[in-house]
């Protein structure tokens, strides 16, 4: 993974936290409950931060504690029993998919825990897909590109999730992620399945992109060389947050 082309960074410049502008996320008193076997299982109890512009946020926790199901509520893809989800200022909590669907691709990208590749595409192809949709500038396939090299897969584009290994997958995930240069990108143990080099490349490339756009990370992880890197770090357990730290000596990442 080499340093970062100066033209992904799509956003203007970095995007200062000022007083009238609102978080890049706010999420209020957040439940999910589901019914199961005779019962309700609360997965998320009354979940309640924000987070500003150009941090990035580590949430941690026990597996099973409730980060997934958090990240699937943030990014509007699941549905919250109870609660608020403001995204920039913006309460997706009751919008009609449609609506949603086009404020997720302009302003939300994702990298989920199992990838969530299609898989009768190829590497360059999923990377496209976010392109495709909504009114992005440039060409998709050139821009694709561009990220697989970034992210170590130049030599890659042309092969399927299942001509790819875990890592590479996870890889191709975050190219995806980052194709429309969205300004929160969401990453559910994105170094899960990478070694500790490529994890580290991943992480200094997501440094690069937040020093040059402030691109907000929330990233989900058990990983404790990403935690380092966090400005702060929120712990989560049993569906409740239990812990909310500010990370002042954090190496940037
Ligand atoms: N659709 C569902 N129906 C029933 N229970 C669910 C459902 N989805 C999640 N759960 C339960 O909710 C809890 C939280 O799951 P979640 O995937 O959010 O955990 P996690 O913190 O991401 O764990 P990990 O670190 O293992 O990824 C788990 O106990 C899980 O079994
Ligand atoms: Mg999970």
């Amino acid at each position: 993974m080499s340093d970062l082309a100066p033209s992904l960074a799509r956003s203007a410049a970095p995007a200062a936290a000022t007083p009238e502008a609102p978080p890049a996320l706010d999420v209020r008193e957040l439940w999910r409950s589901l019914p199961f076997a005779t019962g309700v299982l609360d997965i998320l109890r009354g979940i309640t931060f924000r987070v500003d512009r150009g941090e990035f946020v580590a949430i941690m926790g026990p597996s099973g504690s409730g980060k997934s199901t958090l990240l699937g509520c943030i990014s509007g893809l699941d549905l919250p029993s109870r609660g608020q989800v403001i995204l920039n200022g913006i309460d997706i909590t009751h919008m009609k998919e449609s609506q949603l669907a086009s404020i997720r691709n302009r302003t939300v990208g994702m990298v989920f825990q199992a990838y969530n590749l299609i898989p009768t595409l190829t590497a360059q192809e999923n990377v496209e897909i976010p392109l495709y949709a909504g009114n992005h500038p440039g060409s998709p396939s050139a821009r694709a590109r561009e990220l697989l090299e970034l992210v170590g897969l130049g030599h890659r584009l042309g092969h399927r999730p299942n001509q790819l290994s875990g890592g590479e997958q996870q890889r191709v995930a975050v190219a995806r992620a980052l194709a429309t240069a969205p300004p929160l990108v969401i990453a559910d143990e994105p170094t899960g399945n990478l070694d500790a080099a490529a994890g580290t490349a991943l992480l200094d490339l997501l440094g690069d992109l937040r020093r040059r756009t402030g691109t907000t990370f929330v990233v989900a992880t058990h990983d404790t060389s990403v935690a380092e890197r966090a400005s702060r770090v929120l712990h989560i357990a049993d569906g409740q947050l239990v812990g909310d730290r500010r990370q002042d000596g954090h190496r940037d990442l």
